[in-house]
């Protein structure tokens, strides 16, 4: 099972305290401990998080390099936990305009992992969905029908992503109902949640909810249900 988390929320968490959004950032750090910890637990195979899109560049400068400075601390902090809990670790998105040191981080967390064969973690950074749409489908090739495979193989590949499978449940918090360029081919038909709990706040309950809620969804990829099946008028209208 994949799940994709849109951690929104820090910096009305912060706001609401009076505290200057960077603090909602640190704060929102925990809370993806907490996910990651519950997901591995609960027997999930891949976890990808959305930490910072394209668009997130035009934020000030100081709330950017804070998110990255963040980011850094993170990878370097987690790879060992992620090593005794046999988490692979994984960042996608572009890689062409992220600080060199915070590249040698990702490269060496990447490469320690690499052996894991628990939960796989992505952590999208600097990361468009359609800006990787867009670099997929301008590969060139001889491969004249491109298949469903084939497509799926290019953009993990201009993502950087090691291979899984598509979005089962996307989770997305702070309210806003939108995917905001995330993960736009991936879930083509994931499930997805909503929740209203700013990122921050988000803990094991919160996850378990979601999963919940998931179990109860009827996945009918465009078929019929079974029982739905009443007269053969169905399959001729
Ligand atoms: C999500 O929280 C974190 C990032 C986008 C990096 P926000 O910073 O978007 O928080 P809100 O939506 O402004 O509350
Ligand atoms: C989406 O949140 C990006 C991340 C969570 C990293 P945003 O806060 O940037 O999205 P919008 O601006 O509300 O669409
Ligand atoms: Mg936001």
């Amino acid at each position: 099972m994949h799940v994709a988390i849109i951690m929104d929320g820090n910096g009305r968490w912060a706001q609401r305290r009076g505290l200057p959004r960077p603090a909602g950032h640190r704060v929102g750090a925990d809370a993806v401990d907490r996910a990651v910890t519950a997901a591995a637990g609960r027997g999930i195979d891949v976890l990808t998080l959305y930490a910072f899109s394209c668009a997130n560049w035009q934020r000030p400068l100081a709330e950017v390099r804070g998110l990255f400075r963040l980011f850094r601390c993170y990878l370097e902090e987690q790879t060992q936990r992620c090593l005794e809990q046999s988490i692979r670790l994984n960042v996608i998105g572009r890689r062409d305009r992220l600080d060199p040191r915070l590249l040698e981080a990702i490269e060496h967390s990447e490469r320690s992992t690499e052996q894991c064969k628990g939960m796989i973690l992505r952590i999208a950074v600097d990361y468009s969905a359609r800006w990787s749409l867009m670099r997929a489908s301008q590969i060139s090739s001889d491969i004249v029908d491109l298949d469903h495979d084939a497509f799926a193989h290019r953009l993990a590949t201009v993502n950087h992503s090691v291979p899984v499978s598509d979005v089962d449940l996307l989770i997305r918090t702070g309210g806003e109902c939108r995917l905001s360029d995330f993960l736009l081919w991936e879930c083509a038909y994931a499930e997805l949640y909503f929740v209203s709990r700013l990122w921050p706040d988000f803990d094991a309950d919160d996850f378990e909810s979601a999963l919940l809620e998931y179990s109860r969804r009827d996945r009918r990829y465009g078929r019929i249900d079974d029982e739905a099946v009443d007269s053969p008028e169905v399959h001729h209208a």
